[in-house]
């Protein structure tokens, strides 16, 4: 497993800020450390008379289990006390996760001039490219999906689907509805594999039945004909008695393979529903790409067990994508503060979520100490701070061929596309390859190999189709 941490500039700018208002009696991490660190590493962490946290030089390491181990332990012979006794687990736990982000606030500054363009021009990772905004659109724009013809798909959460093609933009009328409320809406699009032949398009969203105050992910498919969506079926929803009131955690992508669909339903909010197999809340699901249930699924003889779970202790899938040569499906996940993960889901695995995880709740107090518990499965990267984890797509194509089966993985609070290296089921490598473009919500290879990006820019209503191309040197054209 690789831990990396990457850049949060805003959360980290956040957290610092306050640092001076902190109220009286929460436990929370800013509080324990003004009150317990402080005095010797500095408020900010810049270092007194013990060393720096956010220089990226560490005595043991910098990993999680070293900076762990140094503030249970301290470091006698340097004059860093044991906390072991003195702080409970969870305070450590967010300790650790504190200096991390305070640590990538520090570092970022460095990386938002070493990707920035020059002339236009972006060089990254041995690729130079530049990016070419195809088309704006009203709402939070969602999914992409390429049609064998070279055009695509585009949801917006909002609940429109889009045509793009050569540069023009038509609206298919007659969509499901939607309930768009928060993070819900009208989320994935997705092409059938054999689209040529039965036309079939797949679309997720929050569906409300009897109950309009509450939602759950449902997945429908249908064929587009003259601009109408038509002929619609469904393929996995849920009685209003499963859904849920919160606006979040909706989930979700959709993978194709070898007739199987694959999808993810986020925990909708109720953390402790990922771990209950008769809810659908917190799960992967494979189905037969008509929605039948296919009988070797890990849990159609678990008794309650929803008969469409793949696998399950999944907080908010974003992002799910096949190994172009393994066939393997990798999945995101959006954590909590510190924690967003990049999975390999395997059948009938249980990924931990609410009981082990990276992270800390958002205002700084404690979920759990446990990162690791025996039968759950460890991610195969995580990041502290969380990057806004989304989509994710494995690089198959000439355009940047020097990133052949690697995967772009979108980040949305840090505006950043990720190119990451994996040998076989390991990461190896997480690199960062565009910063500071705007939030970028899904990622997919085109048919011409160049990089499609849905972005969406904080405070405004819009966003944008942008176009990845790679440029060549001025000899060549
Ligand atoms: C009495 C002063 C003091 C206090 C209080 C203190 N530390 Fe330290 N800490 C040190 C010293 C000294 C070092 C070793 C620095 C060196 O040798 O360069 C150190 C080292 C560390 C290191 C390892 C740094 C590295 O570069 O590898 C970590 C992590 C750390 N402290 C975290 C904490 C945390 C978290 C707290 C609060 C719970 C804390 N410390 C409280 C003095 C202190």
């Amino acid at each position: 497993m690789l831990f990396k941490n990457t850049s949060i500039l805003p959360l980290g700018l956040a957290v610092l800020g306050a640092l001076n208002v902190t109220t009286a009696g929460a436990q929370d991490v800013e509080a324990i450390y003004q009150q317990n660190c402080a005095a010797c590493h500095g408020k900010n962490l810049q270092g007194g008379s013990g060393s720096s946290l956010v220089d990226g030089k560490w005595i043991v390491g910098g990993s999680t289990e070293d900076i762990t181990r140094v503030i249970q332990d301290g470091l006698p012979d340097r004059g860093m006390p044991p906390w072991k006794g003195g702080l409970s687990a969870e305070a450590i736990r967010g300790l650790v996760i504190y200096i991390q982000e305070q640590e990538q606030a520090y570092q970022s500054e460095q990386l938002d001039s070493k990707l920035a363009a020059t002339s236009g021009v972006f060089s990254a990772q041995g690729e130079t490219f530049e990016l070419q905004t195809l088309a704006e659109l009203d709402g939070v724009l969602w999914s992409l999906a390429f049609l064998p013809d070279g055009s695509a798909l585009i949801t917006a959460r909002e609940g429109q689907l889009w045509h793009y093609r050569d540069g023009a933009l038509t609206e298919i009328e007659g969509l499901p509805e939607v309930w768009a409320r928060g993070q819900g809406g009208l989320l994935e699009v997705g092409v059938h594999p054999d689209y040529s032949e039965n036309g079939w398009v797949y679309l997720s969203f929050s569906q409300s039945t009897d109950r309009e105050d509450a939602a759950m992910t449902a997945v429908v498919r249908g064929r587009i004909k003259e601009g109408q969506w038509r002929e619609q079926q469904t393929l996995f929803s849920t009685d209003a008695d499963l859904h849920s009131t919160s606006r979040s955690h909706f989930g979700s992508r959709f993978v194709f393979d070898q007739g199987y669909l694959f999808f993810g339903i986020g925990d909708r909010g109720q953390k402790a529903l990922a771990q209950d197999l008769s809810r659908p809340n917190g799960k992967m699901f494979r189905i037969h790409d008509d929605g039948r249930i296919p009988k070797d699924n890990p849990f159609v003889d678990t008794k309650k067990a929803l008969p469409e779970i793949w696998s399950y202790g999944h907080r908010n899938p974003q992002g799910m994508a096949k190994h172009p040569q393994t066939g393997q499906l990798w999945a995101s996940e959006h954590g909590p503060r510190g924690g967003d993960e990049i999975n390999l889901v395997e059948p009938g695995v249980n990924y931990g979520w609410p009981v082990i995880t990276y992270g800390m709740n958002y205002d700084g107090t404690p979920i759990t100490s446990l990162t690791k518990k025996a039968g759950m499965a460890q991610p195969k990267l995580y990041w502290v701070p969380s990057i806004a984890v989304a989509g994710i797509d494995f690089y198959q194509g000439g355009a940047f061929s020097g990133w052949q089966n690697r995967m772009l993985v979108a980040g949305m609070a840090s505006e950043e596309l990720h190119l990451i290296t994996l040998d076989g089921t390991e990461i190896v490598a997480d690199d960062i390859i565009l910063k500071g473009q705007g939030r970028i919500r899904d990622v997919n290879v085109g048919p011409d190999g160049h990089i499609y990006l849905l972005l969406n820019f904080r405070g405004e209503d819009k966003g944008r189709i942008v176009r990845m191309s790679p440029v060549k040197g001025s000899d060549t054209d």
